[in-house]
């Protein structure tokens, strides 16, 4: 399946020039979602893991069923207040300011082979902050698996030594 079609580019979304990849036409289609999905679970036994990360909220619609199909956890990785229990925060750059996520300090043992999911890997920021988040807690980032990467913003370049896979490329 040529997954590139369920992507529906929308032009000036969030602002004027930038062509927003919409992967909501993916998921509302049971095939392409369901392909999706299994792709990454195989690269998921590939890495061997034992929990997943995802941070909001895109990182939850694509994270969970890959949780689900390999009888793992989810431990989600949200931004600031909206977690209940005890959290540790990273915070990181944006193009404008800055940004914070936190995760539950006991959402990963030590040890753990993590798996961080997201739908989109553009500048990095977002799964870079993540994986210092695991890290933290001692978990071990076994891969990031993302639907889609925007090559052209060199996110990669922030994420080497870690292991990365992206079913569709820009
Ligand atoms: C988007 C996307 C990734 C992140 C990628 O999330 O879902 O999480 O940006 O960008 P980066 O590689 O430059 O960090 P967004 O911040 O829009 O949050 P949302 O999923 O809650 O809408």
């Amino acid at each position: 399946m040529d997954l590139k079609n369920y992507v529906t580019i929308v032009p000036d979304y969030p602002r004027e020039g930038i062509s927003f990849k919409d992967i909501s036409t993916i998921m509302d289609n049971g095939k392409a979602y369901k392909y999706a999905t299994d792709e990454i679970v195989k690269y998921a036994k590939e890495v061997g893991t034992d929990i997943i990360v995802g941070p909001e909220a895109r990182g939850f619609i694509i994270g969970c069923p890959v949780a689900y199909a390999l009888e793992v956890g989810f431990a989600p990785v949200r931004k600031p207040g909206k977690l209940p229990r005890e959290t540790i925060k990273v915070e990181y750059d944006l193009e404008y300011g800055t940004d914070t996520l936190t995760i539950h300090k006991d959402a990963i043992k030590p040890g753990q082979r993590v798996l961080i999911v997201d739908d989109l890997l553009a500048t990095g920021g977002t799964v870079g902050a993540t994986i210092e988040l695991v890290e933290k807690l001692g978990g071990i980032v076994a891969g990031c698996a993302f639907i889609i990467e925007l090559s052209y913003l060199n996110g990669r370049e922030k994420l080497k030594g870690y292991d990365m896979r992206a079913l569709i490329n820009y």
